[in-house]
């Protein structure tokens, strides 16, 4: 197998980054391909933090190529923030190790603003978005107002597509929204030293992934947000603006869709979701409250108090399928020793339309809204298993809590992790990339 795909099968959230750090130790090459710095993939390697908003998760594995596709929303403040962060820490990043697709879209000061004016401007509709200038950013891209790095690193361009761009934003920000407008010289001149730093880096991405994997090396790509936040399949308009699973990675990295080969979606023994909108598994009170506390539910871009809920097997199954996932990657399991009980959302009620024990996600949000969940308790375990290695160390309950819900999503559950650290994690299948 030379690619492994791993998305989100949840709202985001879900130790993604953990799991790519992991599986980076035997790929050549971990690559982003949509979303933006709304990203915060936390990665523990001997009991340092660091938690990476744009770069891949596979930096802090050494000799690996690390690809931003053209499918990204590209803060280059933020890049460069975060790469003079990995510096300071010992970690230098030269042009070798991360290549920048010249066709990402460059997210400006002025996509965060126009973020925030919307927000306020939505009131009691808001999204709750993480204020990084997606939504604006994307929906540049879509009416191609946009800049691109290729415009950023080289002056002229960089001149031209702000004197087409800012007039409009600068409108909107005063006359709409009753913002500070920006001014160009000002942009321009902060930019324009931003492109001068970011140009080694600046490549045809696409084509030299597909060198890479003609080459036959192994390729991972690194899905952010998670399935319930995809801009078409999710629980819209609560979502982000990109498609967040692997049918992300043929426009977002200009890699052939037949190639892209294992699916594995990544979902925590529970819930979280950051932000507003549906969430049918969602506990409150001091449920919630034990649960957050537990697994230290706060966001890793924002710092939110993350929204807990239980392990849904209606929403789960659907990002599965939706994703044609071979696999899933099931973290945060020890967060749950404990727990007499352990509820898991097995079915949804929708009153209104008369439809009982449904299996399947509605598609319509304002069902969503509405859906009453029915839920199955599952026995519980007192023991820590964070130091837990083999499956079979495992307490009985914890086995029997795991192969339960892989007969409910029908997908092999491949991995399950039980702690922040690269180490903490049970494989349950050989011959993968992280297998022996
Ligand atoms: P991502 O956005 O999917 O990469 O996930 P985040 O980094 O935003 O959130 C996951 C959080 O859970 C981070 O604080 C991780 O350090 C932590 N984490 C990851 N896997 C595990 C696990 O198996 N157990 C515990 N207790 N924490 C985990
Ligand atoms: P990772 O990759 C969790 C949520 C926001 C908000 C909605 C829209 O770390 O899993 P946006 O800023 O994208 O316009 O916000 O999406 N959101 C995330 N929630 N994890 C993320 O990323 C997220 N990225 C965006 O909270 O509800
Ligand atoms: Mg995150």
């Amino acid at each position: 197998m030379s690619t492994l795909s791993v998305f989100g099968s949840q709202w985001g959230d879900e130790g993604k980054g953990k799991i790519i750090d992991l599986l980076a130790g035997r790929a050549d090459v971990v690559c982003r391909y949509q979303g933006g710095a709304n990203a915060g993939h936390t990665v523990v390697v001997d009991g340092e933090k660091f938690v990476l908003h744009l770069l891949p998760s596979g930096v802090l594995q050494e000799g690996k190529v690390n690809l931003i596709g053209n499918g990204v929303a590209l803060d280059p403040i933020v890049l460069l923030e975060e790469m003079d962060g990995l510096a300071e820490r010992g970690i230098v990043i030269d042009p070798e190790r991360l290549r920048l697709s010249a066709a990402a879209h460059v997210i400006l000061e002025v996509h965060q603003r126009l973020d925030h004016a919307f927000e306020r401007w939505r009131g009691e509709g808001r999204i709750g978005t993480t204020g990084r200038g997606i939504g604006p950013a994307y929906a540049d891209k879509a009416s191609r107002t946009g800049l691109r790095v290729g415009d950023l690193v080289s002056p002229e361009r960089l001149r031209a597509r702000l004197e087409a761009f800012l007039p409009v934003k600068n409108a909107i920000l005063e006359r709409v929204c009753e913002a500070e407008p920006f001014d160009l010289e000002e942009l321009f001149e902060r930019y324009v030293a931003v492109g001068e730093r970011l140009r080694p880096f600046v490549a045809d991405a696409g084509h030299e992934l597909r060198e890479l994997w003609r080459a036959n090396k192994r390729i991972l790509f690194e899905g952010a947000q998670g399935a319930m936040l995809d801009i078409d399949h999710g629980t819209y308009p609560y979502v982000t603006s990109s498609n967040t699973g692997a049918a992300g990675i043929a426009p977002g990295m200009g890699f052939p869709p037949s190639a892209i080969g294992e699916v594995w979606g990544v979902a925590k023994a529970y819930c979280t979701r950051v932000g507003e909108g549906p969430f049918p598994s969602e506990i409150f009170g001091d449920d919630a409250e034990r649960l957050r506390a537990l697994g230290n539910e706060y966001g890793a871009t924002t710092g939110r108090p993350r929204r807990c809920g239980w392990f849904d097997t209606v929403a789960v199954r659907y990002a599965l399928e939706l994703n044609g996932a071979t696999g899933l990657v099931m973290t945060n399991l020890d967060v749950l020793s404990g727990y007499e009980r352990i509820p898991v959302v097995t079915h949804y009620d929708l009153p209104s339309l008369g439809q009982r024990g449904l299996t399947r996600f509605p598609a319509e949000l304002a069902d969503l809204g509405e859906v009453d969940v029915r839920v199955e308790e599952r026995p519980g375990w007192n023991e820590d298993i964070s130091g837990v290695r083999e499956f079979s160390d495992l307490p009985e309950a914890a086995r029997e809590y795991v192969r339960w819900i892989e007969g409910e999503i029908g997908v092999p559950i491949v991995l399950l992790s039980v702690g922040p650290e690269r180490e903490s994690i049970i494989p349950r299948v050989s011959g993968t990339l992280v297998g022996a």
